[in-house]
């Protein structure tokens, strides 16, 4: 691996423990933990007080019990929201994390953070800018830290803004098929990798991407064959629900 274009773990639990526990909460990354990953995606999302929480969906309802707007709850309400019920009767009791807490987990256990920005519909600048703000100071209070956290998005405006706030953190621009201007894209933005579906990536993709210096990544790969495929096409790295079946040493370590 390249590890100046991808400097980052090849493996990565999607919304904290793939399949093993409910997304997006601090059990979700123990269960991950569990499994040997040290390496992590997750949504954060803002609550009504501009706090940020992990949180894939704007509203209440797949995830977490009840109706209503994430984007006009403050988060001590959040906090104390049912986030596990969903996933099994053992994790009734799982809240929506803060993210600051999520932050000091991962430093304790030493896991690497995809942080995928999710702004609610018409949150995309504040989302991107406190994300931001919030993940610089935590790489200044753990300067230890290697590889620092990248940082992705869907939302352009949020990368926009997130570059403003912390123009040195690493980001990579989301999407789902590879667009014509990918490379004009990532460029306005500073991005150091196109994370993109798996499902709709071809393998010329992949070499024009590279061959250009950025990180390839892909979600959600659930399929060990797919998985091979897509590494050996040069894919950097991808993010999996079935972290039952996938390992973090999956591919080997010494792909080129
Ligand atoms: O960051 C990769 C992946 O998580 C993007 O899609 O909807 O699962 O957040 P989604
Ligand atoms: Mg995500």
């Amino acid at each position: 691996m390249n590890s100046q274009r991808w400097p980052y773990p090849r493996v990565i639990a999607h919304r904290g423990g793939g399949v093993l526990a409910p997304e997006n909460t601090l059990a979700a990354l123990r269960a991950g933990w569990r499994r040997g990953f040290r390496a992590a995606e997750f949504d954060v999302m803002l609550a009504s007080d501009g706090v940020a929480v992990l949180m894939h969906d704007p509203e209440f309802g797949r995830t977490v019990t009840g109706a209503g707007q994430v984007a006009q709850t403050p988060s001590a309400l959040l906090q104390k929201m049912d986030a596990g019920s969903w996933f099994g009767p053992t994790f009734a009791e799982e809240p929506v994390p803060l993210f600051e807490d999520v932050l000091g987990f991962c430093r304790a256990h030493g896991i690497f953070m995809n942080i995928e920005i999710k702004p609610a519909p018409g949150h995309d600048e504040r989302t991107g800018s406190v994300v931001a703000h919030l993940v610089a100071r935590f790489c200044e209070e753990t300067p230890e830290l290697s590889p620092t956290p990248l940082l992705s998005s869907f939302s352009s405006t949020a990368l926009e803004s997130a570059q403003r706030a912390a123009p040195h953190l690493a980001r990579g621009h989301l999407f789902d098929r590879v667009p014509k201007d990918w490379r004009s894209r990532l460029e306005a933005l500073g991005c150091r990798a196109l994370h993109c579906d798996h499902r709709y990536l071809v393998q010329q993709d992949v070499d024009e991407i590279r061959a250009a210096g950025f990180g390839v990544f892909c979600y959600t790969v659930n399929d060990p064959e797919r998985a091979r495929e897509l590494l050996a096409w040069g894919v950097d790295a991808f993010c999996t629900d079935r972290i039952d079946l996938i390992g973090p040493d999956f591919g080997g370590r010494n792909l080129s």
